[in-house]
C-alpha cells in the first residue's frame, strides 16, 4: 500500500456519551472505549473519531466547549485519555479528536471575561455588536438550531453572536490572538499523540466583515428548520476561512502523519475549495452528498461521478452515510438496503467513515417526549429535526441495559436489542454486522479497493456497477438498489470472476448471464 492512514484506512466515529459506560451513571466514558477497543480490533477498523470529551456545561452534548486542553469528569481523565491513546495505538488503531473552534461555552474563562466589559482584552476575542433601534439584533441572521442567533447581554448593553445555542458564544476569528490561542489548544492534544482532527463546523469560522443582512431564501417553506428561512451569504464561507484552514493544516503538518478533517455542510464546488490552495488545506473535507440524495442507481451514480470529477489533482475522496446529527442510513433507506450502503461506502474510492452501532442495523429510535434531549428538538418541536434518535446507546449484548450501562441509560435503548446486540450478531453469518466485518477485511487486504482506481462502468435499470483496479487486480462492484430482480447485460464481461462478498450469503454467480435479487449488491475479483 503506497498511500498513508487516513487514505486507505477506515474511520470509525464514537459518540462517547453512547458507546459504553463504566461507572454507571448511564453516559459513555473513555474507559469504557478502552474496554470496547477489541471489538473495533475484531471490527477491522482502523482510526476513531471521538465526538468532544472536553470540559463542558453540555448545553449541546460537549460541543460546548469550557476548557479546550481537558477532560470532562463525566468521561474520564487526562490520566484516563492518555491510556486510551496507548492501548489503542498499541492495536494500530489511531484516535481523531472532535475540534469545535467556531464557538466555546458561555461557561469558558475567555467568554466570561470577554462579557464582563466593552474594555476587557477579551471582549474582541467573541464578537459584539450593538442592537438596532428599539432593542432589535444587530442583523438578521438565524442560529442553526432556531431563533435569533444574537443575545442582547445586560452587562455591556451589547448582543453576542452565536450561530448554535445562545450557550455556545462564536468566537471572532478575525482576532489573531483567538487564532494563537486555539493553534496551542490543537499542539496540546497532538503533543499528548493525537493523529488528527475533525474540525467542527469548519465553513462557519469567518462571519462577513460588516456583518450584513443575509438575503431571503425563497424556497423556505416553514416546515423547514428556521435556518432556511434566509441564504447563508454572509455567515458562512467567508473566503478568508481558507486562510484558517491552511492555518491548522500548517500546525498539524510540523507533526507526522496527521490528518485534518473538515465537517462542511457546502455544495461540492464550494467543498472541494477545502482542500485548500495545492492541497494546503483540509485532507478529508467531509462528502456528505450520499446522506441527502435520493436513493437510486442514477442518482447515487451521478453523484459519485460529480465528486470524482470535481476533485482538484491528487484530492483524496472521502466518503461518509451517517453522524450523530443525522437520521442513520437504516432509517433513511430500510433495512435491506442498509447493507448495499455498507458496501457502497466500503467499496467507493476515498476513505470512509462509519457511524458507531450503523454496523447492528440501527435504525430512528424512538424517544417518548419526557425522553427527549436534543437542544436542537427543544428549541423548535415538531418539525422532526431532534437528532437523539440517532445518538441511543451502543448495544453490546442482550443483557441489562444491551450491556451499555448498568444505570439507565441517558437515552433510551433500541426495543430491538435483546436480537440486535454485537454479541449476536457477531455469530450469524447472515448479519450485517458479518458483512461489514467482511467488507472491512477485503478493503484492508486488496489494495484496488483501498488504493485502486475508480471507474463508473455503468448504470441498468436500478443497478450501479463501478470497478476498482490496482496493478495487478480487477474488482467489479454490482449494487441493486431495487426490491426488484434485474439482469444485467454486462455479465458476460465478468466471465472469470469470483465472488468475494455479497449481501445475500451463500451467493454463486452464473457467467454471463447475472441477475441480481432484490437489493442484492456483489464484490466481484475479475481476472
Ligand atoms: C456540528 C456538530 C453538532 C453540533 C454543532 C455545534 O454540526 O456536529 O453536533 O451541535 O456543530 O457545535
Amino acid at each position: 500500500m503506497a498511500s498513508v492512514w487516513w487514505q486507505h484506512g477506515v474511520v470509525y466515529q464514537i459518540y462517547p456519551r453512547s458507546f459504553q459506560d463504566t461507572d454507571g451513571d448511564g453516559v459513555g466514558d473513555l474507559t469504557g472505549i478502552h474496554q470496547r477497543l477489541d471489538y473495533l480490533s475484531w471490527l477491522g477498523i482502523d482510526a476513531i473519531w471521538i465526538s468532544p470529551i472536553f470540559p463542558s456545561p453540555m448545553a449541546d452534548f460537549g460541543y460546548d466547549v469550557s476548557d479546550y486542553c481537558g477532560i470532562d469528569p463525566l468521561f474520564g481523565s487526562l490520566a484516563d485519555f492518555d491510556a486510551l491513546v496507548a492501548a489503542a495505538h498499541a492495536r494500530n488503531i489511531k484516535v481523531i479528536l472532535d475540534f469545535v473552534p467556531n464557538h466555546t461555552s458561555d461557561h469558558h474563562p475567555w467568554f466570561i471575561k470577554s462579557r464582563a466589559s466593552r474594555d476587557n482584552p477579551k471582549r474582541d476575542w467573541y464578537i459584539w455588536r450593538d442592537g438596532k433601534a428599539g432593542g432589535a439584533p444587530p442583523n438578521n441572521w438565524v442560529s442553526q438550531f432556531g431563533g435569533p442567533a444574537w443575545t442582547p447581554d445586560a452587562a455591556t448593553g451589547q448582543f453576542y453572536l452565536h450561530s448554535f445555542l445562545a450557550q455556545q458564544p462564536d468566537l471572532n476569528w478575525r482576532n489573531p490572538d483567538v487564532r494563537t490561542a486555539m493553534y496551542d489548544a490543537l499542539r496540546f492534544w497532538l503533543d499528548r499523540g493525537v493523529d488528527g482532527f475533525r474540525v467542527d463546523v469548519l465553513w462557519l469560522l469567518i462571519k462577513d466583515a460588516a456583518l450584513r443582512d443575509n438575503p431571503p431564501n425563497p424556497a423556505y417553506v416553514p416546515a423547514q428548520a428556521g435556518i432556511n428561512r434566509f441564504l447563508s451569504l454572509y455567515n458562512a464561507d467567508q473566503p478568508e476561512t481558507l486562510d484558517v484552514v491552511a492555518e491548522m493544516r500548517a500546525v498539524l503538518d510540523r507533526y507526522s502523519d496527521r490528518v485534518l478533517i473538515g465537517e462542511i455542510y457546502l455544495p461540492l464546488e464550494r467543498l472541494v475549495a477545502y482542500y485548500g490552495k495545492d492541497l494546503r488545506g483540509a485532507q478529508l473535507p467531509f462528502n456528505f452528498q450520499l446522506i441527502n440524495a435520493a436513493w437510486t442507481a442514477p442518482v447515487v451514480a451521478k453523484l459519485v461521478a460529480e465528486y470524482e470529477a470535481a476533485l482538484p489533482p491528487g484530492g483524496w475522496p472521502n466518503w461518509v452515510l451517517g453522524n450523530h446529527d443525522q437520521p442513520r442510513i437504516a432509517a433513511r433507506v430500510g433495512a435491506a438496503q442498509a447493507r448495499i450502503a455498507a458496501m457502497l461506502l466500503l467499496t467507493l474510492r476515498g476513505t470512509p467513515t462509519m457511524y458507531y452501532a450503523d454496523e447492528l442495523g440501527l435504525g430512528r429510535v424512538v424517544i417518548p417526549p419526557a425522553a427527549v434531549q436534543d437542544p436542537w428538538e427543544k428549541n423548535e418541536p415538531g418539525l422532526a429535526l431532534g437528532r437523539d434518535p440517532s445518538r441511543t446507546p451502543m448495544q453490546w449484548d442482550a443483557g441489562v441495559n444491551a450491556g451499555f450501562s448498568s444505570g439507565p441509560p441517558w437515552l433510551p435503548l433500541d426495543t430491538n436489542y435483546r436480537s440486535d446486540n454485537v454479541e449476536a450478531l457477531r455469530g450469524d453469518p447472515a448479519s450485517l454486522l458479518t458483512l461489514y466485518r467482511h467488507l472491512l477485511e477485503l478493503r484492508r487486504q486488496h489494495t484496488a479497493l483501498n488504493s485502486g482506481s475508480f471507474r463508473l462502468v455503468g448504470v441498468e435499470g436500478n443497478v450501479l456497477m463501478y470497478d476498482r483496479v490496482a496493478a495487478d487486480e480487477r474488482i467489479v462492484v454490482v449494487l441493486n438498489f431495487g426490491d426488484s430482480a434485474q439482469g444485467v447485460s454486462i455479465a458476460e464481461k465478468f466471465s472469470g470472476a469470483a465472488v468475494l462478498a455479497s449481501t445475500h450469503t451463500p451467493r454463486h454467480i452464473e457467467l454471463g448471464a447475472l441477475t441480481l435479487q432484490p437489493n442484492e449488491g456483489l464484490v466481484l475479483l475479475v481476472s
